[in-house]
């Protein structure tokens, strides 16, 4: 094989400043034109487990208020956060009973008011979750649609007669537990929930819950919100006909029958609610991120409307069900996303799923692993989604006994199901009692790796995740290459390594990620970028060793990242 000589120029790194948006309130497009979030870092705090400001053990607004500085630094442009209304908080959080008000346990709306001004004081925009499927049972009003059959509310959500004394309008199962349907010994009917019993899904073909729905938005884009998360939308729809879904062999986790949910999810009059929500967001220049589960890219196609007027950022969140780590795998998803000509939305983890540091370490290369991945979806094409502690290589905590689940799927499913507490534990500030989250016992407990993982020693050491994510957020601000460029694979049968070019009119940034445990040497062959003699400026690495100043391929170590500007 023809083999390049590679010049390495070693440059210093760049500076920490972000290229961010401007002004509070009018929400700025940047000098090409591009809207505030296109190139915004966004990043997911789970309320309860961020920071605790008034030591009750539970993380508060206040105490999100008081690391905005530490998210400036590292480089946040928005931040997304989970449920923080009133709730009973059976799915912390996610079950609603007032979309326009604050949790007391997250403080007030002054508080809130707080947050949001001083985010935009800091051009930290603020994201709130909007869980549309459905409201909690305590809501007022799923308590008045409970109260008779002629309630105002009644049609507000889904109310069936059973098959059969005893039995449920049809199979559909919730995705947290048995029958999707509970029977109301009041007026002797079944309402419909595709989570818990106590989240009852809203009916959407009723207009006046479109319309209730559609005014919350409002309600809070005025208060200076920039955005929505939208919470399971593909369940906002049911089939009216009621049909069975088809029982597939084998059974599940939780020993329910495998089913295809064909007539309970995605249906497509989803659509024609993303396209109404999308247009009150235009009227406030607010962006609409989906919790788009899907299992192929022209599905996730749809998500932004035949016109592009549906969700500007449905999540891909395809590569969080990758099994390993494969060089190809990753290679022949990312194709297919820029293939489709959308603006990507890379997601690795959330609070739903087992932290990707978790999933992906093998005890040897943890940190490099963190730090290989972190390059991937970072310096990729399109709108990064981080989620808490991911930048200093948190891993999850799962629950050692049944008895210390709090997530109510862990009690079902326990133990092949232990639930998703291990990814939302508290945040890890530093090395002193619960990792500085909180001077009370924290909700969740704090895993014993914050000793070694969190904030306070991985800013004073320089190979630590934490310092990686710092120069790596910087340089993705400030490289119009990696905001904009277009994204050429070099290397393509190479089953270890991954290469790619960013390219943006006269930059062009070669990105190298080792996603094997052994040393792998990288020819590289530029010449048919246009580069003959190419020049590489390193511009952030993950090595150990320093590189030779010349090399004939390009030595990277196993799960090592390799960023570097290419010049003529
Ligand atoms: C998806 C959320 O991310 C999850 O945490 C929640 O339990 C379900 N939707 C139900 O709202």
């Amino acid at each position: 094989m023809f083999k390049k000589v590679i010049r390495f120029v070693l440059v210093g790194l760049c500076s920490l400043s972000t290229v961010v948006v401007a002004a509070a309130q009018t929400k700025p497009v940047d000098a090409e034109g591009h809207p505030w979030w296109q190139h915004a870092v966004f990043y997911e705090i789970y309320p309860r487990s961020f920071a605790d400001s008034n030591n009750d053990g539970i993380g508060d607004l206040n105490g999100i208020v008081s690391k905005l500085d530490y998210l400036k630094d590292l480089g946040v442009d928005a931040i997304w956060i989970t449920p923080c209304f009133p709730s009973p908080q059976v799915d912390f959080g996610y079950d609603v009973s007032d979309y326009e008000a604050i949790d007391p346990m997250y403080g007030t709306t002054k508080d809130f008011d707080r947050m949001v001004s001083e985010g935009q004081r800091r051009n930290i925009w603020v994201i709130l979750d909007f869980v549309v499927n459905h409201t909690s049972d305590q809501h007022k009003w799923f308590v008045d649609s409970k109260s008779s059959k002629t309630s105002e509310h009644r049609d507000w959500y889904i109310w069936r007669d059973g098959k059969a004394p005893g039995e449920p309008p049809n199979n559909w199962l919730s995705t947290f537990g048995l029958s999707a349907w509970k029977l109301d010994p009041k007026t002797n009917q079944y309402y419909y929930h595709y989570f818990y019993p106590e989240q009852p899904d809203l009916n959407w073909r009723n207009p006046a819950v479109e319309k209730a729905m559609l005014d919350v938005t409002r309600f809070w884009y005025k208060r200076g919100v920039a955005g929505f998360r939208l919470d399971a939308v593909d369940t906002l729809f049911e089939d009216p006909k009621l049909t069975d879904n088809p029982v597939l062999p084998g059974t599940d986790k939780f020993g329910r029958p495998n089913m295809e949910e064909k007539y309970d999810k995605k249906l497509p009059e989803v659509h024609d609610v993303m396209r109404k929500l999308r247009s009150a967001a235009d009227e406030f220049g607010s962006v609409l991120i989906g919790e788009t589960w899907t299992s192929n890219v022209s599905e996730l196609k749809d998500y932004y409307g035949e016109h592009n007027d549906e969700l500007q950022l449905p999540m891909d969140l395809m590569m969080t069900e990758f099994k390993g780590l494969s060089a190809d795998q990753y290679r022949k998803h990312i194709a297919a996303v820029n293939a489709a000509g959308h603006w990507p939305v890379y997601v690795i983890t959330n609070h739903d799923i087992v932290r990707s540091y978790t999933r992906y370490a093998d005890g040897t290369h943890n940190d490099d692993i963190a730090k290989m991945m972190a390059t991937l979806y970072l310096t990729l094409r399109g709108t990064a989604i981080m989620y808490y502690g991911e930048e200093i290589g948190m891993e999850n905590n799962d629950p050692k006994s049944k008895d210390d689940v709090q997530d109510p799927i862990g009690k079902l499913g326990w133990p092949l199901e232990k639930g998703r507490d291990g990814e939302r534990a508290p945040m890890q500030w530093n090395e002193s009692q619960n990792a500085g989250f909180s001077k009370a016992k924290p909700w969740l407990p704090v895993p014993a790796s914050y000793k070694a993982h969190n904030v306070a020693s991985e800013m004073k050491d320089s190979n630590s995740v934490l310092s990686f994510y710092r120069q790596l957020l910087a340089l993705r601000h400030k490289e119009p290459a990696l905001l904009e460029g277009d994204f050429q694979l070099l290397n393509e049968n190479d089953p270890n390594v991954l290469t790619y070019v960013r390219r943006y009119k006269d930059e062009a940034i070669l990105v190298v990620l080792n996603m094997s445990a052994s040393n792998q040497n990288v020819g590289l062959d530029l010449s048919p970028l246009g580069f003959a003699q190419p020049r590489l400026s390193v511009l952030l690495t993950s090595f150990h060793k320093p590189l030779p100043a010349m090399a004939a391929e390009l030595p990277m170590e196993p799960y090592s990242a390799f960023i570097a500007k290419i010049t003529k």
